[in-house]
């Protein structure tokens, strides 16, 4: 067990030592054996690394732009695997009020009886700790891996810690424990490789954030055909434009507005922000010491040598 400066108790567990929040425990068995279904699709990321916004775009291609059944929120329809393990009871008390009950205190069960077909279903937890059956092959539903320039992410999830998980840190103490693999979900890096081992299977795509940034259309088109769907030019203009960063945090069923305005309410923030946030490449810059850059780019030399 490690207790780490903005006072969250993590474990360190699987094959990478991935420091996970102690409650994890409570679901990791459940989560290990997990009844995968082949014709499921998943959205596996490194905490903010544009999970949210990959997730939209997977759900609506895969639902021929159904405008109507994207008014539900994004958490129901795209649930988050593990969700019930991130949380001491209190804040979990809070996402479950919030929820109106939504995943009944257990997000593993909530996944797995999830009616429609396919199931889309969403997690940051690195490949180590994935069901059985998707690390033995014995299942091989899509995975989608998002990844995103881990200066940006490791700001973000700064940010997002302070907004919406009761952290109370500024950005180059965060970024320490980042590099240091000690916040929440261990390392960016062994995350990202971990999947990258596999990047050639036909039921794994990676895409990247900073694409999205650039060429959206392109990325919609490559998700469209790894998806087996056909979008028509129109469609992806559609597509761009709904989930453009403007429409998205306007649009309450995706910028959990909701439940940031609920912890708000119950003191539970320790940020006066959004979920959607800048939406930008290189944010960090503004926001890290140089030196602090430079230990990030060094960390990251290390990890990617030979890759
Ligand atoms: P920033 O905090 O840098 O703004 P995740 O969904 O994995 O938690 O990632 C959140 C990050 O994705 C946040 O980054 C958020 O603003 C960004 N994001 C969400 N929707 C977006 C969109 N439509 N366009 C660009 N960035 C978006």
């Amino acid at each position: 067990k490690i207790l780490n400066e903005f006072c969250d108790e993590y474990v360190l567990i699987g094959e990478d030592r991935t420091s996970m929040p102690v409650q994890y425990l409570n679901f990791a068995q459940q989560i290990k054996n997990f009844e995968v279904l082949d014709d499921d699709i998943w959205i596996a990321t490194y905490p903010k690394t544009g999970t949210t916004w990959s997730q939209e775009m997977i759900w609506m291609i895969a639902n021929n732009l159904d405008f109507e059944g994207a008014k539900e929120l994004l958490v129901s329809r795209f649930p988050f695997l593990e969700l019930s393990g991130l949380f001491d009871e209190e804040r979990a008390y809070t996402v479950m009020e919030f929820g109106k009950g939504l995943y009944n205190l257990n997000s593993v069960e909530f996944s797995a009886n999830l009616k429609s077909r396919p199931r889309f279903i969403k997690t940051h937890l690195p490949f180590s700790l994935l069901p059985d059956q998707i690390k033995n092959g014995t299942k091989k539903p899509k995975i989608i891996y998002v990844v995103r320039n881990p200066k940006d992410a490791c700001i973000s999830f700064c940010h997002h810690g302070n907004l919406l998980q009761g952290w109370k840190i500024d950005a180059d103490s965060f970024a320490k424990l980042f590099i240091a693999e000690k916040s929440m979900y261990g390392s960016f890096w062994k995350h990202v490789l971990g999947f990258w081992k596999y990047r050639d299977a036909p039921n794994i795509l990676f895409i990247t954030y900073e694409d999205m940034k650039e060429d959206h259309p392109a990325v919609i088109r490559k998700v469209a055909k790894f998806l087996e769907k056909e979008l028509t030019d129109e469609q992806v203009e559609i597509l761009a434009k709904h989930l453009s960063f403007e429409s998205m945090k306007k649009n309450d069923s995706v910028n959990m507005g909701a439940y940031v305005e609920h912890l708000k309410k119950k003191n539970l923030s320790n940020e006066d922000g959004a979920f959607i946030r800048t939406g930008k490449v290189g944010k960090y810059k503004e926001e890290l010491s140089p030196e602090i850059i430079k230990e990030l780019d060094a960390w990251t030399r290390k990890y990617i040598a030979g890759t």
